[in-house]
């Protein structure tokens, strides 16, 4: 069984962090997230599998190449410009040769595929949507059926009057190669917007599989820091790398911590963390490799890429750093902040709800505060 992965998107909403590398390739616990996603379909029998790449798209091939570090087989295929979700599927449909799995390279899923595959088998159907209930569906697109399962309608962003199902299209679907006829070629074309109303005009059997597998879109800033805070509090299946050395406290390595340093899990540190005098590092938190704690830093519920240098006193809350970053003393960064690459912070900055720094920006002693 084959699949596609879409990995060709901007990841606009994730900026600054997808500046310098594209969105699939983001860590997760210290992982590109597609390397943790390709490991679970070859887990579940998936060991061929096509990444439809175009931004950044060297990134792909410098650190997964032909997949056999992964022990499966990589195709990956870029397209001269971006030909949206439906038209980057086209562009690849010369290696589709049966029920094709295709999945949004930045879902984080459980999703049983096997119950996914038997069930469009079942129903002999031409593309199956899988689907998630979400509390509220006015922002995302709703997808409807009948008693069968068979999709009705879509309903992009529905008025709350409009709401009878709270289903959304979560991203994974299993295509039967024939309908691609439907898609122009060497054009921007989307499954949502454009081959699944056609698909309704048409006749062509389509069918929703509903499941409360975890659903989580990594690509928002928000979802990003919950997508970390779920694994390490137990909510995803997730196999930690390293040793663990306390309870729920994972090292990937090496690590220098100093006695009187306080961790309290779920922590994971990269190879190479040095955790200096009084420190704290309180759970969910994940550490990337080489990152240098000063002391008394106070970090908590943070996501650091690797080689950041964190100077005495700073406060680290619900918020990410991206890769090699220096804070500055005392600073204090909160609240959903989001710094991106090879910042350099003087001391006393305040950071604070939601705030993006873009990579390489340099801020003197307390240059902004709220
Ligand atoms: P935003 O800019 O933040 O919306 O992110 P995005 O465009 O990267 O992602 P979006 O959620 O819009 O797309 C869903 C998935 O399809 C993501 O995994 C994207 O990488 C992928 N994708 C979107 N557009 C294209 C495209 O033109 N070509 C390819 N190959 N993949 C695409």
């Amino acid at each position: 069984m084959k699949a596609v992965i879409l990995v060709g998107g901007q990841g606009t909403r994730l900026r600054p962090l997808t500046c310098n590398i594209p969105k699939p390739m983001i860590p997760l616990v210290n992982q590109p997230f597609i390397e943790w996603m390709l490991m679970r379909l070859r887990d579940q029998g998936i060991n061929e599998v096509i990444l439809a790449v175009q931004y950044l798209a060297d990134r792909f091939r410098a650190t997964l190449g032909d997949g056999s570090r992964l022990e499966m087989k990589l195709h990956i295929v870029e397209e001269p410009e971006p030909r949206g979700t439906a038209g980057a599927v086209k562009n690849v449909e010369y290696l589709l040769d049966g029920p094709t799995f295709v999945f949004n390279g930045d879902v984080m899923t459980d999703l049983d595929l096997r119950a996914m595959l038997d069930f469009h088998r079942e129903k002999q159907s031409k593309v199956t949507i899988s689907l998630t209930p979400v509390e509220d569906p006015t922002q995302f697109g709703l997808v409807e059926m009948d008693a069968d399962q068979r999709v009705k309608r879509f309903l992009e962003k529905p008025r709350v009057e409009d709401l009878n199902s709270n289903l959304i299209n979560a991203g994974t679907y299993i295509i039967e190669p024939d309908i691609f006829r439907y898609v122009p070629p060497n054009q921007f074309y989307m499954f949502e917007r454009g081959l699944f109303p056609v698909l309704l005009q048409t006749g062509d059997p389509m069918y929703g599989f509903p499941s409360r597998a975890y659903w989580t879109d990594i690509g928002k800033p928000p979802t990003y820091i919950d997508v970390h805070h779920d694994i390490l509090i137990g909510k995803v299946r997730y196999n930690f790398q390293g040793q663990q050395i306390a309870n729920r406290v994972w090292i990937e390595g090496e690590a220098i911590i100093h006695p009187s340093a306080q961790i309290v899990g779920p922590v994971v540190m990269g190879d190479g963390t040095i955790i200096e005098k009084g420190a704290r590092i309180i759970g969910p938190t994940v550490l990337g490799p080489r990152c240098q704690i000063g002391p008394d830093c106070n970090i908590e519920g943070a996501v650091l890429w690797e080689d950041n240098r964190l100077a005495e006193g700073v406060t680290l809350r619900n918020s990410v750093l991206g890769r090699n970053n220096t804070i500055g003393a005392r600073c204090f960064i909160a609240d959903g902040a989001i710094i991106g690459d090879d910042c350099v912070l003087g001391p006393e900055n305040r950071l604070e709800r939601g705030i993006r720094l873009w990579p390489g920006t340099q801020l003197g002693e307390k240059a902004v505060s709220f």
